[in-house]
């Protein structure tokens, strides 16, 4: 729980600190879109990841308990290819009707059973049926995601008409509603995928759109949409490195935004890069030292290639150095400096 609110923490200062960093441009970028699928995973989920990474697109899985439990290695997929992973309670239940206790089970169950897979991690809600009341938003510890585009797929199961709705109704900073028990859910959703990604829209997972829209979600309110208000960040963001004086002595601890994005570090004074030391876990420092730290969304390279360069550009390695983010701290006996958010 601790790291969980020191993560947090330094995720907030960082957005605090971005305000001042993010140059005027930054309210245009790139138009946003969030596709979620609800009910899942079923046996047409690795076809959608399949097209999903063809695509260079993300999603965002609403998951119950029962296929979680059915299909553990498709959790793990979505992990590793970087979508979301959240929870539509063990059973389908609608938490507006239920107890607290049975809130707090039918929530928490989904969170334990996904983290015994993939590890610890923070998981969005979105109450079945969409109901909700307030003491579910007490209870939930988690932000509660509703949606601004229904695609009734569902009620159609035609690929046609679920492509039809997303291309009728999506615009930037859409949260859309779709199920993946469905192949022509798969199929209407990676057609219109084509048709927006040529339009200029980048898909991205519930958490990526609210942060890059400037929202910093909280436990317990929900969120319907995320449109362009004048705040677009960038799909990197800086690692924030800060240190921590423990019994044993100061400890130094880079923070990532994402759990699946990858921090590099040096501590030499050298310039990190992808070569340099990875950052797993917090160390001790003994003497002073500049550690400079660069992040990377592994998830998010196919992005980046697209917003960040024209689309003529052939990316290559050296292209993507150019385009991290990093964060550069020295601590010395009494201050820290820092600089954040630079390109390099
Ligand atoms: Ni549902």
């Amino acid at each position: 729980m601790k790291r969980i609110t020191a993560f947090l923490l330094c995720i907030i200062s960082l957005l605090c600190l971005l305000g001042t960093f993010v140059p005027a441009q930054a309210a245009q970028g790139p138009k946003l879109l969030a596709l979620t699928f609800d009910d899942g995973p079923s046996k047409y989920t690795d076809k959608l990841l399949d097209g999903l990474k063809e695509r260079g697109a993300k999603a965002t899985f609403f998951m119950v308990g029962s296929n979680v439990n059915a299909y553990p290695e498709t959790v793990k997929r979505m992990k590793k290819e970087g979508h979301q992973l959240a929870t539509h309670t063990m059973s389908h239940a609608n938490l507006a009707l239920s107890s607290v206790d049975n809130i707090k089970s039918e929530v928490f169950g989904v969170n334990d059973r996904i983290n015994a897979i993939v590890g610890d991690g923070k998981y969005y809600l979105r109450p079945p049926y969409g109901s909700y009341n307030d003491t579910v938003k007490r209870t939930v510890m988690t932000p509660i995601i509703y949606w601004s585009v229904d695609t009734e797929d569902w009620k159609s199961r035609n690929t046609q008409s679920v492509y039809n709705k997303i291309m009728n109704t999506a615009r930037d900073g859409d949260i859309i509603l779709l199920h993946d028990l469905y192949l022509t859910s798969v199929e209407g959703a990676l057609k219109a995928v084509d048709s927006l990604q040529q339009q200029g829209y980048v898909f991205v997972t519930v958490e990526q759109l609210l942060r890059r829209r400037g929202i910093v979600p909280t436990d317990g309110t929900v969120y319907f949409d995320a449109p362009n208000r004048g705040i677009n960040l960038p799909g990197v963001v800086a690692p924030v490195i800060a240190t921590r004086n423990t019994i044993l002595g100061k400890k130094v601890i880079i923070g990532r935004y994402s759990p699946s994005d990858h921090v590099f570090y040096t501590a030499d004074g050298q310039k990190p890069g992808t070569k340099s030391e990875q950052y797993t876990k917090s160390y001790y420092i003994r003497e002073e030292q500049t550690v400079q730290a660069v992040s990377v969304g592994e998830s998010e390279l196919s992005e980046i290639s697209k917003e960040h360069l024209t689309p003529e550009a052939v990316v290559s390695k050296n292209d993507l150095d150019k385009l991290f983010y990093y964060f550069r701290s020295t601590f010395l006996a009494k201050e820290q400096k820092f600089v954040i958010g630079m390109k390099i």
